[in-house]
């Protein structure tokens, strides 16, 4: 059964788990890649976008061998990983035992062979506060399915965090690179007519977004730019240049909000809801 709006049931209170406090920060992490570190504040942003500060039912769908899952098992969440890959789900258990969150600690991982299409099946009586669709919708065969599919996992006041491949950023960088037709050819294509297997990943731009949302009936809350600057910005200037990682930082998150830059953005970062009426 669903709880109501922004309750879960059997939650405990307990230190904060937005991972705003935690060991995570930007400076602290140095040497991860920068467009890697980005992704993982995406995954707190949307933890963010909850309203809560307890630990959450997360369901990480296509969250493959599960690094965001097991950074957030080990801030205290219950996070539930469907991937239609065993290998990667025998990866994701490796991890999960590693880091000790295999369900012997508050925060848990737990695997689930599953995907868009057979969700349901697998996942018939859980409800979610947060679904993860990170990266997944570029590869099925029908995103609109893949959005219709998280509507009944979702619990009362669950969020959705969908974040996809900008396509207007991959005209921009054909075009930079001198890929004329490639980026006249991705200027022609719509998610719609995007043929997965002669141009790899579906690309999307934020109408497509919206429309795909609202036709899931989830009424969309936040609308942000991932990675505007540093997917341009070359990785020396980044690791060379004292400094640099954290002005890169403070400027992604300036303008993360900015409709002018998700029109070029990286990524692009959409949180909904259901739309209950
Ligand atoms: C690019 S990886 C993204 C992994 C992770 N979500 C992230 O953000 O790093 C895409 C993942 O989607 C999974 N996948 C592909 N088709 C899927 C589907 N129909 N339903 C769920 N997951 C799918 C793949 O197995 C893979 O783990």
């Amino acid at each position: 059964m669903r709880g109501p709006a922004g309750t879960a049931r059997g939650r405990r209170r307990g230190p904060d788990l937005t991972g705003v406090g935690a060991p995570v920060l930007w400076h602290s992490v140095a040497m991860r890649p920068v467009r890697q570190e980005i992704m993982w504040h995406a995954v707190l942003d949307a933890v963010a976008a909850t309203g809560r500060d307890d630990a959450l039912r997360v369901l990480d769908l296509g969250g493959g061998t599960g690094g965001d899952a097991v950074r957030l098992a080990t801030l205290g969440h219950r996070v539930t990983v469907a991937d239609p890959s065993p290998d990667a789900l025998a990866s994701l258990a490796r991890r999960a035992a590693e880091a000790g969150v295999d369900g012997s600690s508050d925060g848990s991982v737990t695997g689930v062979l599953a995907d868009t299409s057979d969700l349901a099946e697998h996942l018939s009586d859980a409800f979610f506060d947060l679904v993860l669709l990170h990266g997944v919708v570029e590869h099925v065969d029908d995103p609109a399915q893949a959005l219709r599919a998280v509507v009944p996992v979702l619990a009362g006041g669950g969020v959705l965090s969908l974040v996809v491949a900008n396509r207007s950023a991959a005209v921009l960088a054909r075009a930079l690179s001198g890929d004329f037709d490639g980026a006249a050819t991705t200027l022609d294509t719509t998610a719609a007519t995007w043929d997965l297997r002669t141009q790899g990943p579906r690309r999307f731009v934020p109408d497509e977004l919206d429309a795909l949302l609202a036709d899931a009936g989830l009424r969309v809350e936040q609308r942000l730019a991932l990675r505007v600057f540093s997917d341009l910005v070359p990785s020396a200037v980044v690791d060379v240049e004292p400094g640099a990682r954290e002005r890169l930082w403070a400027l992604e998150r300036r303008v993360r909000a900015t409709s002018e830059f998700s029109g070029i953005s990286g990524g692009l970062q959409w949180t909904a809801r259901l739309d209950l009426g």
